[in-house]
């Protein structure tokens, strides 16, 4: 069975980014596509230091569990990272792991080629889109497939707890989910 990984970037326990991604990792499984939601929260990511390693081991040397991830996006048909917005741009961990994910691709059998999905952001008031034309660059270089929705993948939370009231936000991120698990399951035709 085709399957996507979710990779939130927030560092909170009840993070909003992670119940956005509930919404769509559901809307992805109503089309028969499994989903696995991963995060970074508790992780140390650190960025990455250039070391051309991977391209003779085919992941990442830096010791620090992002290795692990890379394997199940290797492994998987979508990939949907998702951050929080910090000071106008994406949390940084987000944007370690995205160089570090897309350094090990380009350097050994670009597993991220024709990989669907796209970038989400949640933010409390601003910085939604310039974040998500940052992240959009990662899929851009990688041969990846990004499917519209409604609108921008973009949800307004502050409080834990408060993404489920972006009524509005919530629906495009559903619509987003449905059409990846659409056009994955198109490819695979
Ligand atoms: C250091 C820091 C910087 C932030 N900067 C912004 C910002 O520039 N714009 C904004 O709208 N919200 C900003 N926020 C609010 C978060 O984006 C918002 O609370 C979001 O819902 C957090 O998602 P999470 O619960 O998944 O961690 C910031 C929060 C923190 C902790």
């Amino acid at each position: 069975m085709a399957k996507v990984i979710l990779l939130s970037g927030s560092p909170r326990a009840n993070s909003n980014t992670v119940d956005i991604l509930k919404v769509c990792s559901e809307a992805i499984e109503s089309q028969g596509v499994e989903t696995e939601i991963l995060t970074l929260r508790g992780k140390k990511i650190q960025s990455c230091i250039a070391c051309g390693k991977c391209a003779e081991t085919k992941n990442c040397v830096l010791n620090d569990g992002l290795d692990e991830i890379i394997t199940k996006i290797r492994e998987a048909d979508g990939f949907i990272p998702a951050a929080p917005v910090y000071f106008g741009t994406a949390r940084g961990d987000i944007m370690a792991a995205l160089q570090r994910i897309g350094k090990v691709s380009r350097g050994t059998d670009k597993f991220l080629d024709w990989m669907v999905g796209g970038p989400i952001t949640v933010a409390r008031r601003g910085g939604q889109t310039i974040t998500l034309q940052e992240m959009t660059m990662f899929f851009a270089i990688n041969g990846m497939i990004i499917p519209g929705s409604n609108y921008w993948n973009m949800v307004f939370a502050g409080p834990e707890g408060s993404a489920k009231e972006d009524e509005e936000g919530m629906t495009t991120i559903k619509i987003f989910g449905e059409n990846v698990g659409k056009l994955i399951n198109k490819i695979k035709e």
